[in-house]
């Protein structure tokens, strides 16, 4: 028999069906509520609240459990290769020998974007933040891809569509920091792999040739493992809230690179070597900044710290930070800010107000020192990201059209001014 939960409201009892997901989680189904009760539920920034079913990742905070489709984040770090991650979040299986020769062959032969495009970068300030030329590039393919608009597209088109975004995103975000650079734009390359291509793109010279190095690619694949999904987190519910409508993959991408720009969600990340740099600088008193954290009237917040879902330890993060050291060693990294960041975990994990709270360091903390060590610079981190974060964004696009979820349209309590009467100008 299913479960149901009873409201009490007044003199009426309303039942509340349970709906319970495939790790046994539960939940109350209050879609018929408002028109049974007239009442809607109220949950700002959905601390509580279910806006989908996924079979995409699952993630237990309490216990520091991610999983994408099924597999452990630990096994898919350390065994998979990103594209294969790629096709196992968009498809849903893991793909056999063929099927990612095939995917990988298809996403190499895309990765060129069009010329004009490089009219659009020239036309970018230099300074202009690559996470903004990033945005604008992918939503301007859809430009270039009329097709990807109609709802009603084939299956094949459908599919063209996300090997064309997965092939040209390392081409649009390497261009976007070498247009940081006032550097010439190098092209793809089909000799080399999807990591190595990236990283050729971002530092190889028309006058120096760039060698991958295999740390490098190793630790670069991982990290994009790492990023590749997490559930509904902000930017991913944008994704899925911009593709209810039914507007095009490119746009909802797009929208979801604008979310992840954030210091709050994927922003973080550039925010920690920002902080740890800031900390530096003034002395290295990490002591200070802890207090300034734990200060309720100094807006400050310890980047890198606390996440809305993990509230004993992120399971990336645990990965992360052992990646981050082997890249250190192995690339001869002395790195102050490593320093002064051991030194801000150390203090904040034995620190009653962090402990109470349950804020440990993300992953945000840990993947800014290493794309540092990469030879990345700050404005890049978020872009690294967003790459990371792309297949999960198709997935949970894909699965959103898939399931037929209606568009997204919350409710809201009103809180304005009741009605009144319009006064025209010159009697106010
Ligand atoms: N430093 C100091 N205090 C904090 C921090 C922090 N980093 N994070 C949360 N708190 C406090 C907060 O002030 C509040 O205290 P109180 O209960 O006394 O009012 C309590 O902890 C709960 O915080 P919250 O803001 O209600 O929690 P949330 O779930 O809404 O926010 C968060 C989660 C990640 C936005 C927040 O922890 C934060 O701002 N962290 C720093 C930014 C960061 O590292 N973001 C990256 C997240 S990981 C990448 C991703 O997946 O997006």
């Amino acid at each position: 028999m299913s479960k149901t939960a009873k409201l009490i409201l007044g003199n009426e009892t309303y039942e509340i069906p349970v709906v319970t997901g495939s790790e046994n989680e539960n939940g109350l189904d209050i879609s018929k509520l408002r028109s049974s009760s007239k009442h809607i539920t109220i949950d700002r920034g959905f601390k509580n609240t279910g806006a989908c079913y996924s079979a995409i990742t699952f993630l237990d905070g309490e216990n520091g459990v991610l999983r994408y489709r099924g597999y452990p984040i630990e096994q898919l770090a350390e065994e998979a290769t990103f594209l294969e991650v790629a096709y196992l979040l968009i498809y849903g299986d893991l793909p056999s020998s063929d099927e990612l020769a095939k995917f990988e062959n298809d996403i190499t032969q895309h990765t060129l974007v069009h010329e004009e495009m490089k009219g659009f970068l020239q036309a970018y300030p230099v300074n202009a933040h690559p996470m903004g030329v990033l945005a604008a590039m992918v939503c301007s393919l859809s430009t270039f891809y009329p097709e990807s608009q109609d709802p009603n597209r084939s299956q094949e088109a459908f599919d063209l569509t996300i090997i064309r975004l997965i092939a040209k995103m390392p081409t649009m975000a390497a261009w976007a920091f070498k247009h940081s650079q006032r550097h010439p734009l190098i092209y793809p390359q089909n000799k080399f792999n999807y990591c190595e291509n990236f990283l050729n793109m971002m530092y190889s010279m028309p006058t120096d040739e760039y060698f991958p190095d295999p740390i490098v690619t190793k630790a670069l694949n991982k990290l994009l493992i790492l990023h590749a999904d997490h559930e509904q987190n902000c930017s991913a519910s944008t994704v899925r809230i911009v593709g209810s409508s039914q507007a095009n993959l490119y746009a909802s991408i797009s929208a979801g690179v604008c979310a992840l720009w954030g210091p709050l969600h994927g922003g973080a990340n550039q925010a920690v070597i920002e902080m740890l740099e800031a900390i530096k600088n003034d002395g290295g008193d990490t002591d200070k900044w802890i207090n300034k954290a734990k200060d309720k009237e100094d807006p400050f917040r310890l980047m890198g710290f606390g996440h809305r879902v993990y509230k004993n330890f992120d399971p990336r993060a645990t990965i992360i930070k052992k990646s981050c050291d082997e890249v250190l060693e192995a690339l001869g990294v002395d790195d102050p800010v490593l320093d002064i960041a051991k030194k801000l975990e150390k203090v904040a994990l034995e620190d009653p107000y962090f402990v109470e709270r349950g804020l440990y360091p993300n992953v945000d903390f840990y993947s800014g020192i290493i794309y540092r060590a990469l030879g990345i610079p700050p404005e890049m981190f978020t872009v690294m990201f967003s790459l990371g974060r792309l297949p999960g964004w198709i997935a949970q696009w894909k699965e959103m059209l898939d399931n037929g979820d209606p568009i997204g349209r919350p409710r809201q309590i009103y809180t304005g001014a009741v009605k009144r009467d319009y006064v025209s100008l010159s009697k106010r």
